[in-house]
């Protein structure tokens, strides 16, 4: 069991190159809900920032979304975070945002 789980994470850097670790998604899902949810609703259905939802992203281009998260618009609220997220973390979360954001596990801690 134990073994399995090292094989698994020495082979993760493999398969995760355009997806961020199972454990990392935890993060970035917890961040998103948190971090971004102060600004953007606990549900992303808007607050200080627009809307985060399917609908409200169906006409807006991934490229942009990714570039807005990780730079920031400057001179709106809306900061950069590129100090916290890599750029395939920034491109999986508008990914995950335009499809539908995944709830937080309720794992306990
Ligand atoms: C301090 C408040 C604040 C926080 C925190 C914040 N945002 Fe924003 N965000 C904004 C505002 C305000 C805008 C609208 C900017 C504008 O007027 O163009 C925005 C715009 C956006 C947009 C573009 C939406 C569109 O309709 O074009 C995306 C995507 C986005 N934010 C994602 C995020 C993500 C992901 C996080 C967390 C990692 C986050 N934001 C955290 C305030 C915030």
């Amino acid at each position: 069991m134990a073994r399995a789980a090292v094989l698994l994470l020495a082979l993760l850097p493999l398969a995760a190159a355009a997806e961020p670790a199972p454990e990392r998604q935890q993060q970035l899902v917890r961040m998103v809900r948190q971090d971004c949810g102060s600004c953007h609703g606990m549900r992303l259905t808007g607050g200080l920032g627009p809307a985060l939802t399917p609908a409200a992203l169906a006409d807006k281009p991934l490229e942009s979304m990714v570039a807005t998260i990780v730079h920031g618009r400057p001179g709106t609220p809306m900061p950069p975070w590129r100090a916290m997220l890599s750029e395939p973390e920034a491109r999986w979360i508008a990914e995950r945002l335009a499809a539908g954001f995944p709830e937080e596990a309720k794992a306990p801690r």
